[in-house]
This record gives C-alpha cells, structure tokens and sequence, in this order.
C-alpha cells in the first residue's frame, strides 16, 4: 500500500537535524545520515540544517556559516535524502521556530536548562569562545522548540543528544499542563489532546567509528574520512592509520578487536573480507598496510554513489536552491499549524479577534 496516500493510518513523523558544521565526515554518516535514509520510506520525515545553533558558539564570527550551510545540504543530498520524500529545510528560514523559542521560553525554569549536562561540558571544551551568553544556556531550548513545532513522533538523533530531547518532553508536559487545546469552532468542543505530543528519541544504532588516529571520529580531532573527499585522499588518510599495538613487526599477530582498521573493516566491508582479515591478522598472514588497501577498497565503494549523486548536485545550484525553498515553504506551512494552537492557547490572539467585530 502507497504509505502516502493511506490517509485512514497517516504515517509516523520523524524530525531531526544538524547543525552546519562544514563538510560531513564518515563519523556523521553512520552516526545519523545513513539512518535518516532508511528512515524515509517509513516515517513522514523532516530534516534540517540548524543555522542558528551554530551561532550559539560562532556568534563573533559567523562568516563560514553560509558555506557550511551548502556543504551539508549537499552532503544530505548526496548521501541519498530526497526531497520526495522528506521535507529539507534550513531552520533560519522558518522564524516561527525562534517566536516558538520565545514563547517556550517563559515558561522554562532556568535551573532545567543549567543542568543540561552539555551546557557546563561545552563551555569547559570549548576555552577559545565566550559561551556564558543567554543563546548559548537557551541552545537546548531553541531545540526544543524545533522538534515540538512539529509534533513529531520520532526524534532520531546520537546518544550525545539524547539529553536534548528529554528535556524537549519535559518542555512539552510542563506546557501541556498549563495550556489546552481551544476550540476552534462553535460546533467543536475542546478536546483532551495535549497541543505537544511528548516525541521519542530513536537512538540511531551507531557502530564506533574510529577515525585515523583511533579516537572516535570527529571534525575536533582532526582525524576524519570526508564523504566527499576524493579516492586518492581516502587512501592517503588511511596508510598511516594507528592499528593494534600488538603489531609491532609484521611478524607479530594481532587482533582485529583491538584495532581501529579492524572496527571500520567491521563496518564498511564484506563479511569474506572480514573473515580474511581475521584470519590474516592472528596468523600474521597479512601485513597492516594489506589490510588497509582493504578497507580504503570498501570506504571507497560505499562513498562512490554518494559521491556521483553530490557532483550531479554540485553542477546544479539552482536546483538545490529549488529543493530549500520549496523544504522551507512546507516547513513553514506545517510549523504555522502548530503555533497557530499555541498562539490562541496562549492567549495570543489573531491580531483583529475580539478587537473588531466580524
Ligand atoms: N543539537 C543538534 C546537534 O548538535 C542539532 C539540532 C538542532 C537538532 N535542533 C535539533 C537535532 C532538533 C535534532 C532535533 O547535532
Ligand atoms: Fe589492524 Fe589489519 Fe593490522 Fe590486524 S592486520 S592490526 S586488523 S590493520
């Protein structure tokens, strides 16, 4: 059955987003991208680039905000979302997420927000930045408001935010508490429904993915694999992998479990391949740079269709330019829905209600 067109079970909704970090590596994929995929077949799904968040920290200089903007839209493009499919969208330009922001805003504790365990984390990481500011503290909240203003059923996201969206659901009850549905016409009573359905968090099951120096990958650590960069580079980052210290000599055999090459194996190899691996590992059949042709074989495979579909995009701005717009018109016009029950539960009315008689 088309799930579209199934109005009698309207599908689950799924929200979820990133903030434009510059360029997306293997760590972003696996960790939440490749999950959104699969994910658009079964869910109604909206996926965004969260522009504003990424002021909270570059507030003093913001001037690589656009390019990064461009370069995860095309990352999600090319790793396979499809505007088909999904609703994509830049968070900037739906202004009802910050009205929602401020609205969310009055009625949060302070001391809700002070105990998010990445507010005092980040600011202890992050030394080189001021981030005692009231967007930094209110980050979580402005995430709040995302994920409510469209009532969605899923949030899929990484463990690192799972905290983000408890507080979403403690957001979500506390305004449910102070605020009911009103009704809308005469003939309509008001309902019991809360305004906010409290969303899930779908934790994206993701393997640890190490990147080339055997820390977890990430763009602070200067130690990723791009999805866009090209074969040359992929196999120049990985010929000086780190690899199971055990293997000091070629002679020496190790263990595909206590090594970073062995857990990206894992990953983005074939099962025979896998089983070489192991094989030639503990007998001391293979040499680590063996191994590593291997593995850079299969990142390569797996990046080449996302590759070819981000070059197509690359060649047509105007039609990425055509896909946010049109992301950004449905955005708006679902995220409206919402605030148009808040407005009026909040005592916002329509600017000529109750002023001029009809
Ligand atoms: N905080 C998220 C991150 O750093 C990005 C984000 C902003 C987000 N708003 C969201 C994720 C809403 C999920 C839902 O990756
Ligand atoms: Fe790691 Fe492969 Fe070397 Fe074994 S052979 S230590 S799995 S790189």
């Amino acid at each position: 059955m088309d799930p579209v067109s199934n109005s009698s079970s309207p599908r689950k909704r799924v929200l979820s987003g990133m903030r434009p970090t510059g360029k997306l590596h293997l760590g972003n994929y696996m960790g939440a991208l490749h999950n959104w995929v699969r994910l658009q077949d079964q869910y109604e799904c909206y996926f965004f680039i969260a522009d504003w968040h990424a002021l909270t920290t570059d507030y003093a200089d913001p001037s690589q905000i656009p390019a990064n903007t461009r370069e995860v839209i095309l990352d999600y493009l090319a790793a396979g979302l499809d505007p088909e499919k999904s609703v994509l969208f830049v968070q900037s330009k739906v202004k009802q997420h910050a009205e929602f922001h401020l609205l969310l805003s009055m009625i949060t504790p302070l001391g809700w927000l002070e105990r998010v365990p990445s507010y005092k984390e980040q600011q202890e990481n992050l030394t080189g930045k001021d981030l005692s500011t009231y967007g930094f503290l209110g980050y979580p909240l402005l995430q709040a408001a995302d994920i409510l203003i469209y009532q969605p059923d899923f949030v899929p996201v990484g463990q690192d935010q799972a905290a983000h969206v408890e507080l979403t659901r403690e957001v979500a009850r506390r305004f449910n508490q102070f605020y009911k549905k009103q009704p809308a016409g005469r003939a309509e009573s008001s309902n019991d429904e809360p305004i906010l359905p409290e969303p899930q968090v779908l934790l994206t099951p993701s393997p640890k993915l190490p990147g080339t120096d055997g820390r977890k990958m990430s763009k602070s650590y200067g130690n990723t694999i791009l999805l866009s960069d090209p074969e040359p580079e992929i196999r120049a980052k990985l010929k000086p992998m780190v690899t199971d210290p055990a293997r000091i000599r070629r002679k020496d055999p190790g263990n595909p479990d206590k090594c970073p090459v062995g857990d990206l194996h894992k990953i983005f190899s074939s099962q025979e391949t896998v089983a070489k691996v192991y094989d030639g590992c503990t007998t001391a059949g293979i040499g680590c740079i063996e191994c590593k042709t291997w593995v850079a074989d299969a990142i390569v495979a797996h990046l080449a269709p996302i590759q070819e579909r981000r070059a197509q995009f690359e060649q047509k701005p105007a039609l990425v330019k055509e896909i946010l717009a049109a992301g950004d018109e449905r955005a708006r016009t679902r995220a409206e829905q919402t605030m148009q029950e808040v407005r009026a539960a909040m005592g916002l009315a329509e600017s000529t209600q109750g002023v001029v008689a009809p």
